[in-house]
C-alpha cells in the first residue's frame, strides 16, 4: 500500500494548476446514460473515483474513448446492464448516480447499497423515496436497490414529474433527481435543493443535452422532463476542495500559493474563513493567491451546505489552527464522525479536544513527524497538511484514501517546494 514520506518543515511557493472537480465529473458521467448520443467531456480528474465510475459504466455497456489525459467521450448505446454490483459501489458510494439515470431512460435499476463508510452512517433513503414519488417501485432485496416503472398503467415505462421536497440538503440526492427528472413526463421541482457548484455544474451539461432546468444555485430547481436527450460538450468546474486544499497548504507553510484553474465565488466562506486567520488572498479572474506570514489567528467555523463552509474543508482547516495563536472552535454539522483525522493530528502533537460534534483546537503547536494513517479522503489531506509543517519525517499511511480524490498530489506538493515521496509502506 503506497505512503507519503513527508519532509517537514517546508514553506511551499509558487503556482499549482486545479483539475476538474471530482464531484461535477461524477455526476456528468452518469449523465451520459441518459442519451444514445456521445457525450464529450474534459476536465476529468484523474483520480481513482472517476476510474471507478469509469469502470461501473463499461460494466453497463457504455463505451469510453479517451480523447486525452482528462477528455473523453462517452456513448451509452448500446446499454447491456441496469446494474451496479456491490464491488464497486463499497468502494465509492456516488455509484449511487447512476440510479436515477438508469429508471429514467430503462425503467428499472440494480443498484448496490453502498454500505458502510468512514465519515459514519451515510444512509440513500434520500434518493429512494424522491424516485418512489416520481412513481419507481423500489425494493431492497439481498443489499441491492431494485428500481422498476411499471410499463402498464398511468406510467408507461417512464418517470413522473413531482414536487420532492428534500428534509435535509443532500448533493447527490439533488443531482440524482435531476437527472432522473429530465427524462421523466412533467415537471418535477426539487425544493431545498442543494446549491453546490457541482451542482449548478450538472445543470449546465444537463442543459446542453436538451433538458428543461431553472434555478440551478437556489434551493428550488424546476425540471422540465423532455422525451429525449441528445449529446454535448462540457468542461467540468474546478474542484473547489482541491484548491482549498492547496490554498490551506500555503497558508499553514508560512507560504506564498497561487491556486490557478480556481473560482473564488465557489470558495467564498472557506476564503472568509483565512482572511479571518490573518491569511493575506487575492482573486483574479481564474486564479487564488495566498500569503501567509507569521501570526495566524484562530476561527470558529461551522460546516454548512453551500454557500456554508464546506464539510470537506474541515479536516484542512483543523490542520491550519493547530498553528494559530490561540483557540479555535471547528463544528461539523453535515456528517457524523469526521474527526477520525483529530487523534492522527494528535499523534503529531496537536492539541484538539472534541466535545459532541465540535473540535476545540489549541495552538500553536509545534508538531514532530511520526506515521500516521489516512482514514478518509479529506482526513488525509489534513494528515499531508500537518505533515509539511511538522518536524522530521511523516508517514501518512494509507493514501489511497488520498488518490481518490487528489489528482497527483505528491507531483503538485513538491512542484510547490514540498519534501514529499511516494513509497511503499
Ligand atoms: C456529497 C459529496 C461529498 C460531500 C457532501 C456534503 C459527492 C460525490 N460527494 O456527498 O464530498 O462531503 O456532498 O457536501 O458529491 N443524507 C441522508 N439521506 C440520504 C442522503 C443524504 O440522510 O439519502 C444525509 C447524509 O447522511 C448527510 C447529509 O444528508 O448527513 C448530506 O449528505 P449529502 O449531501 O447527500 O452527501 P453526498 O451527496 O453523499
Amino acid at each position: 500500500m503506497d505512503a507519503f514520506l513527508l519532509k517537514g518543515p517546508s514553506r511551499l511557493q509558487g503556482s499549482v494548476r486545479i483539475s476538474g472537480a471530482k464531484n461535477a465529473a461524477l455526476p456528468a458521467l452518469a449523465a451520459s446514460l441518459l442519451t444514445k448520443e456521445p457525450v464529450r467531456l474534459s476536465g476529468i480528474p484523474q483520480v481513482a473515483d472517476l476510474r471507478t465510475m469509469e469502470t461501473l459504466l463499461r460494466g453497463m455497456g457504455v463505451s469510453i474513448e479517451a480523447n486525452g489525459p482528462e477528455e473523453a467521450t462517452l456513448r451509452a448505446e448500446p446499454v447491456t446492464s441496469t446494474e451496479a454490483p456491490y464491488d464497486l459501489v463499497r468502494t465509492m458510494r456516488a455509484s449511487i448516480l447512476v440510479l436515477g439515470p438508469l429508471v429514467a431512460r430503462f425503467g428499472e435499476a440494480r443498484v448496490s447499497l453502498p454500505g458502510g463508510c468512514a465519515i459514519g452512517v451515510r444512509p440513500v433513503d434520500l434518493h429512494v423515496k424522491a424516485l418512489e414519488a416520481m412513481g419507481a417501485r423500489i425494493a431492497v432485496e439481498k443489499g441491492y436497490i431494485h428500481a422498476h416503472v411499471s410499463r402498464v398503467g398511468a406510467h408507461r415505462g417512464r418517470l413522473t414529474g413531482t414536487v420532492i421536497a428534500f428534509p435535509t440538503v443532500t448533493v447527490t440526492g439533488t443531482e440524482n433527481v435531476m437527472l432522473a427528472a429530465s427524462l421523466a413526463r412533467g415537471v418535477t421541482r426539487i425544493e431545498n435543493a442543494a446549491m453546490e457548484p457541482e451542482v449548478v455544474d450538472l445543470a449546465r451539461l444537463l442543459g446542453r443535452m436538451g433538458a428543461q432546468i431553472s434555478g440551478a444555485g437556489t434551493s428550488t430547481l424546476e425540471i422540465e422532463g423532455v422525451e429525449s436527450l441528445g449529446g454535448a460538450e462540457h468542461a467540468i468546474v474546478p474542484d473547489r476542495i482541491e484548491a482549498g486544499t492547496y490554498l490551506a497548504a500555503g497558508a499553514i507553510t508560512r507560504g506564498d500559493v497561487t491556486a490557478e484553474n480556481a473560482r473564488a465565488e465557489d470558495l467564498g466562506a472557506f476564503l472568509e474563513a483565512l482572511r479571518n486567520a490573518g491569511v493575506e488572498v487575492t482573486a483574479a479572474d481564474g486564479s487564488i493567491r495566498v500569503v501567509a506570514r507569521d501570526g495566524l489567528s484562530p476561527v470558529d467555523v461551522e460546516t454548512l451546505p453551500f454557500p456554508g463552509f464546506p464539510t470537506d474543508l474541515q479536516a484542512q482547516l483543523l490542520a491550519l489552527m493547530t498553528q494559530a495563536n490561540g483557540t479555535s472552535r471547528i463544528t461539523e454539522t453535515i456528517f457524523e464522525n469526521r474527526f477520525l483525522h483529530a487523534s492522527e493530528l494528535v499523534r503529531l502533537g496537536a492539541d484538539i479536544r472534541i466535545e459532541g460534534h465540535t473540535a476545540i483546537v489549541s495552538g500553536p503547536r509545534r508538531l514532530e513527524g511520526a506515521v500516521v494513517t489516512a482514514s478518509d479522503l479529506r482526513a488525509s489531506a489534513a494528515l499531508v497538511l500537518a505533515g509539511l509543517v511538522a518536524e522530521g519525517e511523516t508517514l501518512v499511511r494509507r493514501i489511497y484514501h488520498l488518490d481518490r480524490g487528489y489528482s497527483g498530489m505528491d507531483r503538485k506538493l513538491a512542484a510547490l517546494g514540498a519534501r514529499v515521496e511516494r513509497v511503499a509502506g
